[in-house]
């Protein structure tokens, strides 16, 4: 047990000490927003005040506003860039004499565009204001380093990169008040009790461990077959890349498209026939597909294909892929168009 939250500090430039193993990146983002909220309400004897981002993923934006529904926190929602980015004069912009905590993501699931978290913990340590971010979907590629990024607390899954489902890590920073999610046994400084999965978190340090020392190996060659798959379907006609255009600021496992005139249920059934797992980004209810809020954030239309590359990703995957989408995007439109004349 040691040993893997020594492993996960070692890979993520903090002490051990600052490790808590989470059942995932879930109750990791629950435990930093609720839990650093709370106690700073406990703290000041007044409403705190929360920023984050539209564009964070539900584990963050659903408890942010299941706090401010309940009255305990006041609540700004910055907006995202077109390109998915979060600018970092538009968080310190939302800031109040009573912020308590704001929450940015690492890097974002759907669009892959990776923020300037360095930059934006410097200016809120000006402001003695700290800063949660959601690394889940940046650990694989990036380097996760808390104490140049500077971040009070840092969430991760250990799924993401490697390890099994089920087990996620919080960092929270030395003398960062933290009120528990789960009371009982006083486990990890009272933060988290109950007895630790160990077998889980074992493998979740091993994971951790083994992703840090492939990434050096793994980023260049995902840049090289992401900018292939991308570049060969933004040659079909009404395929646009979406996400950030400068490299620097995009996740390298990531490819998101936007189609024009094509069918979104038809995309995903045509690509899950030819046994390609793409994803449209959106969150799916009860088999109906509805619009992706981190799209509409950005402001971005047309039918949304998330493509992404991993540690198993080889270059005939990728042929296959472009052979697919070349084939079936062209068709997807004629069919569409077809339908239209008949009506
Ligand atoms: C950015 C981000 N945050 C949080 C989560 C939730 O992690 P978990 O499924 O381990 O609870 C995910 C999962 O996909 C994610 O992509």
């Amino acid at each position: 047990m040691e040993e893997a939250r020594e492993a996960v500090a070692v890979a993520l430039g903090c002490s051990p000490h600052e490790v808590v193993f989470t059942s995932g990146g879930t109750e990791a983002d629950n435990l930093a927003v609720k839990g650093i909220t709370w106690a700073a309400r406990d703290r000041r004897r007044q409403v705190p005040h929360l920023v984050t981002t539209a564009v964070e993923h539900p584990a963050v934006l659903d408890p942010a506003r299941w706090l401010a529904e309940r009255g305990d926190v006041t609540l700004a929602v910055v907006p995202p860039g077109a390109d998915g980015r979060v600018d970092v004069e538009e968080v310190l912009s939302a800031l109040r004499p009573e912020t308590a905590l704001v929450s940015v993501m690492a890097a974002n699931n759907e669009l892959g565009a990776v923020n300037d978290i360095a930059g934006l913990a410097a200016e809120l340590a000006e402001r003695g204001v700290p800063l949660h971010t959601d690394a889940v979907q940046a650990a694989a590629t990036l380097e996760v380093d808390v104490a140049r990024w500077g971040v009070a607390a840092l969430a991760l899954s250990a799924h993401k990169f490697g390890g099994p489902q089920g087990v996620g890590v919080a960092v929270l920073r030395r003398g960062l008040p933290v009120v528990p999610l789960a009371h009982g046994g006083g486990q990890d400084r009272g933060v988290r009790s109950g007895t630790f999965a160990v077998g889980l978190d074992a493998a979740c340090g091993a994971a951790l461990t083994a992703a840090v020392s492939d990434r050096a190996e793994l980023r260049p060659r995902l840049v090289t077959l992401a900018d292939r798959l991308a570049g060969a379907v933004t040659a079909l006609e009404g395929v646009q890349r979406s996400g950030p255009s400068d490299p620097a600021w995009r996740l390298a496992s990531h490819v998101h498209l936007l189609l024009d005139g094509v069918d979104a249920n038809a995309l995903s059934l045509g690509l899950d026939a030819a046994g390609i797992a793409a994803s449209g980004g959106a969150a799916c209810g009860a088999g109906a597909a509805k619009a992706s809020p981190v799209l509409e954030a950005c402001g971005l239309q047309g039918t949304p294909l998330r493509l992404t590359l991993g540690w198993t990703s080889t270059d005939a995957e990728v042929d296959r892929a472009i052979d697919v989408l070349t084939d079936l995007v062209p068709r997807l439109r004629t069919s569409r168009g077809v339908a239209a004349e008949v009506r």
